[in-house]
C-alpha cells in the first residue's frame, strides 16, 4: 500500500500541477474585448485590488446577494482555509510557528467546513429552483469535499492514526525517499479521496479559485472615459489595418 501511495501522490501533483498551469493560461488568453467591470466599480487599479481583496476574502458580492448562502459558502471555505494551513506541518520540519499557533483553531474549523459544506448540499435539494439546475458534478463535489473532512475528523477523534507516521511519510515523499504509510483503513481513505480531488481539481467547478481573479467584471477599472480599452490582440488588429 505505501509503494500504491506514494505512486498516486506523485502522479495526482503532477496532473494537479500541470492541469492548473495549462487552465490558467488558457484564462489568461482568453480575451477581454469590452469594459464590463460590474458597477459600482473602482475607478483605479488599487480600488481594483482592494475589491478583489474584499471578494476573496469576504465573498462580498455574494453578502449583498443571498446572505444564507454566503453563511455557508464562507464558513466552508474559511475553515478549509484553516485546515489547509493547519496540514502544513505534514509537509515541513521544523513547523513554522504560525502553522503550530493555528493548531488549535484547525480543529474548530474542520467542524465549521462540514457544516458549511452539508449547507450548501441541503440547499441543492431543499431549494427547488437550485435543485432544478444542479448537476451530478455539483453534487459530486460536494459528496467528495464533505467525504474527506468526515474522514478528517473521524481521524482526529474516534480511530486515531499515527501523524507521526504519516508525517515521516510525506516528508520522504517530498525527498524522494519513500517511508512507510500507516496501515490504517480510514487514512487509505482520507488519502485516496484527497488524491481525486486533486486529480479532478483541473477539469471541476473547483476551478473557480484561480479563475475569479481573471473574470473581467470584477478586474477590470472603471475609467472608460480616461482610458480607452483595447485589448493586446485587438491592439494588433488596429495596427495592421493602418
Ligand atoms: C496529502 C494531504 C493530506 C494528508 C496527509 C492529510 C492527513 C490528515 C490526518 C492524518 C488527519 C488526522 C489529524 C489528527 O489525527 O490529528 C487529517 C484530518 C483532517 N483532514 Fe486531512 N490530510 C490531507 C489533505 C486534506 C485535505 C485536502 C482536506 C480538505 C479538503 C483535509 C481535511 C481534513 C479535515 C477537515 C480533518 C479534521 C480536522 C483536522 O485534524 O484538521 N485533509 N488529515
Amino acid at each position: 500500500m505505501t509503494t500504491f501511495f506514494a505512486i498516486l501522490f506523485y502522479a495526482a501533483s503532477a496532473i494537479l500541477a500541470a492541469g492548473l498551469a495549462w487552465k490558467i493560461r488558457c484564462f489568461a488568453r482568453t480575451p477581454a474585448p469590452l469594459l464590463i467591470p460590474t458597477t459600482p466599480a473602482p475607478t483605479t487599479a488599487g480600488g481594483v485590488v482592494l475589491r478583489m481583496a474584499r471578494e476573496v476574502v469576504l465573498f462580498e458580492s455574494l453578502f449583498k446577494s443571498n446572505l444564507w448562502i454566503w453563511l455557508f459558502g464562507w464558513m466552508f471555505h474559511a475553515g478549509l482555509a484553516l485546515v489547509l494551513f493547519r496540514h502544513l506541518r505534514y509537509f515541513t520540519e521544523p513547523v513554522p510557528d504560525l502553522v503550530a499557533l493555528a493548531q488549535p483553531f484547525g480543529i474548530y474549523a474542520g467542524f465549521a467546513m462540514a457544516a458549511g459544506l452539508a449547507g450548501l448540499w441541503a440547499r441543492r435539494f431543499l431549494v427547488e429552483r437550485i435543485r432544478y439546475i444542479s448537476t451530478p458534478s455539483d453534487h459530486l463535489m460536494l459528496a467528495l469535499l464533505l467525504a474527506i473532512a468526515c474522514s478528517g475528523l473521524a481521524m482526529k477523534f474516534v480511530f486515531h492514526t499515527d501523524v507521526v507516521a504519516v508525517k515521516t511519510f510525506f516528508l520522504g515523499l517530498m525527498l524522494f525517499d519513500i517511508q512507510p504509510l500507516p496501515a490504517d483503513p480510514l487514512l487509505y481513505v482520507h488519502l485516496s479521496l484527497v488524491a481525486l480531488l486533486m486529480i479532478v481539481f483541473p477539469i471541476s467547478k473547483l476551478l473557480h479559485a484561480p479563475g475569479i481573479f481573471f473574470s473581467p467584471t470584477r478586474n477590470q477599472i472603471d475609467n472608460p472615459r480616461e482610458a480607452r480599452h483595447l485589448s493586446p490582440w485587438a491592439a494588433d488588429l488596429e495596427a495592421k489595418r493602418n
